[in-house]
């Protein structure tokens, strides 16, 4: 399958899609649930993969510090994984980050592999105390988190 896609920003007509993506991965416990009303106050963080008008992937950047960025709510529907279309997302979200400014940018994952392969290294999880009071606490896992920490330098 030939899989023609195109990344850009969100805007609000996006929500539903993207928290049915992100609903499908929080279900398995690899990913942490985002309500529609969160991703709706939070879209301008969001961006997307659309194939034939098609909302297929989505993921989002989120300010911990001055210099940090952490991807969160990457995913891509099950039926078009492997077609380069998460790389695609990343590679459009790193761009928001360097026009920004953000010289680090940083993500949980049990994709270690993916991550690698999109320039990213691993990195112990205590370098970032920033991440723990943001988002951490409200997870399940804080005291048992296994997700790996990956870091990617844009300077
Ligand atoms: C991680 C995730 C976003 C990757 O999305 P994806 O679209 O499958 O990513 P890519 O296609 O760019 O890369 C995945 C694989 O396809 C291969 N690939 C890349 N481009 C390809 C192409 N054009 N044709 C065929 N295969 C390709 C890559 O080599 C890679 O190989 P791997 O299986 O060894 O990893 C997706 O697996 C996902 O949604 N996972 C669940 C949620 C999750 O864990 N998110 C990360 C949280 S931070």
């Amino acid at each position: 399958m030939t899989v023609t896609v195109a990344c850009r920003k969100a805007v609000i007509e996006d929500v539903d899609q993207i928290h049915q993506i992100i609903r499908e991965y929080a279900d398995k416990g690899i990913m942490l649930p985002r309500s529609q009303q969160t991703i709706l106050s939070t879209i301008d963080t969001f961006v997307v993969a659309e194939a034939a008008g098609k909302v297929v992937g989505c993921g989002s950047l989120c300010q911990l510090g001055s210099d940090l960025v952490e991807i969160r709510s990457l995913g891509v529907l099950e039926e078009y994984k492997g077609h380069g279309i998460g790389s695609r997302l990343v590679g459009f979200l790193l761009e928001q980050a360097k026009r920004r400014g953000i010289p680090k940018v940083m993500a949980l994952t049990y994709e270690v592999k993916f991550f690698e392969r999109n320039g990213f290294h691993v990195v112990p999880k205590e370098i970032f105390p920033e991440k723990v009071w943001t988002d951490c606490i409200y997870c399940k896992k804080q005291h048992c988190c296994d997700e790996i920490a990956v870091l990617k330098r844009l300077d």
